[in-house]
């Protein structure tokens, strides 16, 4: 029995390392799915169930498009995954006032602006489940990168609110955090999350320290985060609603 038949998701961030597999283990599992995301990416998956549609989350008007997609070609919407991101990583004293909105802006009100949007049609459906995604840092203070740390706690409060707000309506929300996953949020220098050699897990260097900061001694695979993604967003976890889930290898203990 396929676990997430009958279910439509929204993969907001489905462009991205997590998202791709998320976006590939939904729809194995029965769903109908919008991947959104900034970028369109060029090798896409060809799957009659699957579309792919350009979202910037923190735009209210982006959001209503990506929905009216959604419910245009498949009728309905009881999944929200956000697992887009953005990150300048910077000492204290470094980050300027540009970065911090930046990233509380795609990090926090895109989430919000997203379930807003979602949320009315869930309730329609009497059915919903949201998964947000943290980090590290959720649960876990860093001295480096305030704007990513304030981000990623204030999501903490936006799940719980959302999971009390929805609940008379079969609507869940949680919370994942992982780890250190090897995507290019923590690789690449792309503009939403740039990285130099002091940065870049390329840096054999950068890559050593990560590892040796997890306690089950490996970085998360992606099919790690789609697997608890999957558990969450399906009705094997119908009485999980306002949990904070790290999936970090022990990395937060
Ligand atoms: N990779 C890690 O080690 C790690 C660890 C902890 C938490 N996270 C979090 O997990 C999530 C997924 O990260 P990932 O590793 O898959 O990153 P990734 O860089 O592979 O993917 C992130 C995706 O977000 C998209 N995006 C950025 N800004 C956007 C916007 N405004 N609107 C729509 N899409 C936007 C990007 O285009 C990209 O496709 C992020 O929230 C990140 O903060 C990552």
């Amino acid at each position: 029995m396929k676990k997430v038949k009958n279910e439509v998701a929204i993969v907001a961030g489905g462009s991205g390392g997590m998202g791709r597999a998320v976006v590939k283990k939904l729809l194995d599992e029965g769903a109908k799915v919008v991947s959104a995301d900034l970028d369109i990416p060029k090798k896409r998956i060809n799957n009659n169930n699957l579309i792919y549609y350009k979202l910037d989350s923190t735009k209210q008007d982006s959001w209503n498009k990506t929905v009216k997609i959604a419910i245009k070609n498949f009728k309905k919407i009881s999944i929200l995954v956000n697992c887009f991101g953005s990150n300048f990583r910077r000492e204290f004293d470094e980050q300027n006032l540009e970065e911090w909105k930046k990233i509380l802006d795609v990090n926090l009100t895109g989430v919000f602006i997203g379930i807003k949007t979602v949320a009315p049609l869930m309730k329609k459906g009497n059915k919903g489940s949201i998964v947000n995604f943290g980090s590290i840092v959720t649960l876990k203070g860093g001295r480096n990168g305030p704007a990513y740390q304030a981000s990623k706690t204030g999501l903490i409060g936006l799940t719980k609110s959302t999971a009390l707000s929805f609940s008379e309506y079969n609507i869940r929300c949680n919370l994942i955090c992982p780890g250190h996953v090897d995507t290019d949020f923590i690789r690449e220098n792309n503009s939403y999350s740039p990285n130099d050699w002091s940065t870049s897990i390329q840096n054999p260097k950068n890559y050593e320290e990560r590892k040796s900061q997890i306690p089950l001694k490996n970085f998360q695979e992606t099919t790690d985060i789609a697997n608890l993604t999957l558990f969450l967003s399906s009705d094997d976890s119908k009485m999980i609603t306002g949990s904070i889930i790290p999936i970090d290898g022990g990395s937060s203990i």
